[in-house]
């Protein structure tokens, strides 16, 4: 933690609203959250202007207002607690647009060329991707530093965006003279949940945007439709192995351990060795059990949360005043070394 002595401690974290969240949004990121919440201050955002990056929504307001509110259900319904940490959307705090400007001016081009995701997502036809999605990464950058914050909990495939927060930062001090200005801030990506697969395919991330339903487990799935996932999840014929080194090779099975593990907060070692040689149903059968268990009573405390839209609207609006509230005076001080205010 390099620069824990210059900056005060302070997590960052967001998810997009864009279709609902899964498994792989709850073990990568959101269950780290509501750990870290112990350990330091820790703002939690809707990204709902990173969700407008691929589908603006043309003429569907109401979605993308009902998935903000939903993400926002889900932070509440994983643990997310109000007392200790902020929620907002936010397009409701200008100075994430505000300061995303500026580090569009600060990025390179070339930086941004190298973006995996930007590759992914803009398929095969790069030019006609929003221009939007391609600066992405630049105002991630701009949601973390606008709060100086030091830490961010995200799952793996955020890794190669957080390290161009750190360069942006570490331009900006080094342009402006200020060598302290932005902390470089640490991605926090721990726990054998940082990167699930898709339960139909190993070598493929379980993602929103995949066309099959059952290629993830969403926060909102019943029980029934949980353990049906679980018991077709593709795996292979060999008996399940007695040592984590078994798991080489056997991407499906290696992914199945991992979200057990993951979601028993138990060492995935221990979980290979309670299940050594025995065949896949009866471990799925117990992961299964598991991930109803720890997944339904969160959809349920959702679906509560949801019932009364305007509390969820409050807390939002509460949330961003705050924000924004911290937010201002860093951005007031980069538009005083930019040379915008005087
Ligand atoms: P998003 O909305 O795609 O995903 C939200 C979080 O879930 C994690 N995640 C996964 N973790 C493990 N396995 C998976 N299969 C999996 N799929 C998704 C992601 O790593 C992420 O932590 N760019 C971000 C949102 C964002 C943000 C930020 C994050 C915007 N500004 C500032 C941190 C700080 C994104 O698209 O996440």
């Amino acid at each position: 933690m390099s620069d824990a002595p210059k900056h005060k401690h302070l997590v960052f974290s967001g998810m997009q609203p864009t279709n609902t969240l899964h498994l792989g949004n709850y073990l990568g990121a959101l269950k780290n959250w509501v750990k870290i919440q112990n350990d330091m201050p820790c703002i939690y955002c809707v990204v709902d202007m990173h969700a407008i990056t691929q589908d603006v929504g043309y003429g569907r307001p109401a979605e993308l207002a009902q998935a903000t509110r939903e993400v926002a259900a889900a932070y509440i319904a994983a643990g997310v607690d109000l007392k200790k940490s902020l929620v907002f959307n936010q397009a409701r705090v200008p100075a994430h647009a505000e300061l995303a400007w500026i580090f569009n001016c600060v990025a390179r081009l070339g930086w941004l060329d190298r973006m995996t995701q930007f590759k992914e997502k803009s398929g095969k036809h790069k030019e006609r991707a929003s221009v939007g999605l391609y600066t992405y990464p630049t105002l991630m950058a701009a949601d973390i530093l606008a709060y100086k914050a030091t830490h961010v909990p995200v799952g793996e495939d955020q890794k190669q965006h957080l390290e161009l927060s750190r360069d942006i930062a570490q331009k900006f001090n080094n342009d402006f003279s200020v060598p302290d200005f932005f902390p470089l801030p640490e991605p926090v990506i721990t726990g054998p949940g940082t990167r699930v697969m898709s339960l139909r395919d190993g070598a493929k991330k379980m993602s929103k945007s995949d066309d099959s339903d059952y290629s993830r487990i969403n926060l909102t799935d019943d029980a029934d439709a949980i353990a049906q996932k679980i018991r077709k999840a593709k795996t292979d014929p060999a008996p399940l192995p007695d040592s984590e080194k078994g798991l080489e090779g056997r991407p499906e099975a290696e992914n199945l351990f991992n979200i057990y593990a993951a979601l028993a907060d138990e060492p995935r070692a221990r979980v290979v060795a309670q299940f050594a040689g025995q065949q896949f149903s009866g471990f799925k059968n117990a992961l299964a059990e598991l991930a109803v268990a720890k997944l339904t009573p969160i959809a349920a405390e959702m679906r509560r949360l949801l019932a009364d839209p305007g509390e969820i609207d409050r807390v939002l609006a509460d949330g961003a005043m705050r924000a924004g509230a911290i937010a201002g005076p860093v951005l007031a001080e980069v538009k005083r070394l930019v040379g915008f205010l005087h």
